[in-house]
């Protein structure tokens, strides 16, 4: 560990932050940035011996911050095919340098000791780790483990408003949550799917039997998203706490968040990849459980208008929502989406797949993918400025690109434990084909060089009250 090179002139490339986009040479120190210079500038106090990345063509991005995976996760009858050693490899080809995974307490595990056993786990992955903390139900012991978690640097905990009998909480608790988070300065995360609207459309879709897989948007409306993020809103209004709205899949939900916003609540919009682009058309495919997730994917003008909301800069966060699941065990239970895997793999093609799609295609200004991918979950979850940005003192955590290069999607070339990807035959732009991590360049050639690992697990101090770039 101690002896790897850490030393870097990265040259040639054009650098992209948030807020910045031109030719630069990145100056790296011991793993951190310590300047960014125009192209003819030479850095000071640096030896002649340092090692050189040469750039050109290419665009150089901070590495990307995936605030929503699941890796190795035990949900309901299903635990997802990979651990942090495969999740991690596959999020480093994807451009990921940093994921923030979910400690869910099992049934009788106490939050606590949830974080605990991940953080263990984490100790796997070859690149950084931060967690979030999760609570199923109250206990009056919850507010002193919620302290102690956040003394580990976990200050963002989660809560589900469906899932019954597995992880939903109770209004009560979400409020209590939000009471105790409050106070150590963190962020609620919440799933938000009105669970009562759910069983009733599920009971329904049962009796007429349509409960499988190709139902399954019908099981889980946009309504019941609407009606749980107003509810959750609500209740953080009154408990006056920050709240992240994870996979947010519809134009109504975005746009309640935001009115939030607008009255001073810090409330905030994530999204995903597969929201941003498959539509519930897959529903009708011969196989249609690969896209059983929940929410489920919307039709076709629910898909165009969450585009436009992150067009214009309405989401603050994309993360993957990875869940690994392969497709035996999609299939399984396809029969019955009530006990069937919920979730997608995606943490390998979080960076490809909104490139492609927003930059590419829809013409996005590459400084707002930027600020979705990494620079806002960084903030939003504490990390920033170590992580989500190119500046002197932040980790050189670096993705480099060729806008130019296209790639097909399919599992055979991708690196997550699975043996299908969503995304399969689409041709996709912006896939790494260097990856810096604290200095250390782990991917280049078509090879990760697992041997220049330094992957550490990360916490945050607090979660700053700052202003995200949209
Ligand atoms: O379908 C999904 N998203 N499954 C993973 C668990 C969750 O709800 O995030
Ligand atoms: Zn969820
Ligand atoms: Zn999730």
């Amino acid at each position: 560990m101690g002896t790897l090179q850490r030393d870097l002139m990265v040259v040639g490339g054009t650098v992209v932050t948030e807020t910045w986009t031109g030719p630069a040479t990145v100056a790296i120190r011991d793993g951190v940035v310590a300047a960014v210079l125009g192209p003819t500038e030479s850095p000071p106090d640096f030896s002649q011996s340092i090692p050189v990345l040469d750039a050109t063509g290419s665009l150089v991005l901070p590495g990307g911050v995936d605030p929503h995976t699941h890796i190795g996760m035990e949900l309901g009858d299903y635990t997802t095919r990979d651990g942090y050693h495969e999740a991690t490899a596959a999020a480093l080809w994807g451009g990921t340098t940093t994921v923030i995974d979910f400690a869910i307490p099992q049934p009788g595990q106490t939050p606590l000791e949830a974080v605990r056993q991940r953080q263990k786990a984490a100790m796997d992955g070859l690149c950084d780790a931060a967690l979030h903390g999760c609570v199923v139900s109250w206990d009056n012991d919850v507010p002193r483990q919620l302290a102690a978690m956040a003394d580990l640097g976990v200050r963002t905990v989660k809560l589900f408003t469906t899932y019954r009998d597995v992880v939903m909480a109770s209004t009560d608790t979400i409020a209590r949550v939000m009471e105790a988070m409050r106070e150590l300065d963190g962020l609620v995360y919440v799933h938000a799917e009105a669970n009562h609207i759910v069983e009733r459309d599920q009971a329904r879709a049962a009796s007429t039997g349509h409960i499988d897989a190709a139902g399954h948007a019908q099981t889980r409306s946009e309504l019941s998203e609407l009606a749980a993020v107003r509810q959750v809103l609500d209740t953080a209004k009154a408990v006056d706490v920050a709240v992240y709205f994870v996979h947010q899949s519809t134009p109504e939900a975005i746009d309640e968040v935001r009115r939030a916003r607008q009255t001073g609540l810090r409330a905030y919009t994530e999204t995903c990849p597969h929201y941003l682009t498959l539509d519930d058309t897959m529903y009708s495919d011969e196989f249609p459980e690969l896209y059983v997730c929940c929410p489920p994917l919307r039709a076709r003008a629910t898909v165009d208008a969450v585009v436009n909301r992150a067009m214009s800069g309405q989401v603050e966060a994309i993360g993957s929502d990875h869940c690994c699941y392969d497709t035996g065990q999609k299939r399984a239970d396809r029969a019955d989406v009530r006990v069937m895997s919920n979730g997608l793999p995606g943490i390998e093609t979080r960076l490809p797949v909104t490139f492609t799609e927003l930059v590419k295609h829809r013409g996005l200004n590459i400084e707002r993918l930027v600020a979705m991918l990494a620079s806002n979950p960084a903030r939003l979850n504490g990390l920033y400025p170590h992580k989500g940005t190119i500046a002197p003192g932040s980790d050189a955590d670096l993705v480099l690109i060729n806008p130019e290069v296209e790639r097909v999607a399919s599992p055979e070339t991708l690196h997550m434990a699975t043996d299908y990807t969503p995304y399969q035959a689409r041709t996709l732009s912006g896939w790494p084909h260097t990856v810096v991590q604290r200095g250390s360049v782990i991917l280049e050639e078509g090879q990760l060089r697992t041997e220049r690992c330094e992957a550490r697990i990360i916490g945050s101090e607090r979660i700053p009250n700052q202003s995200l770039s949209c």
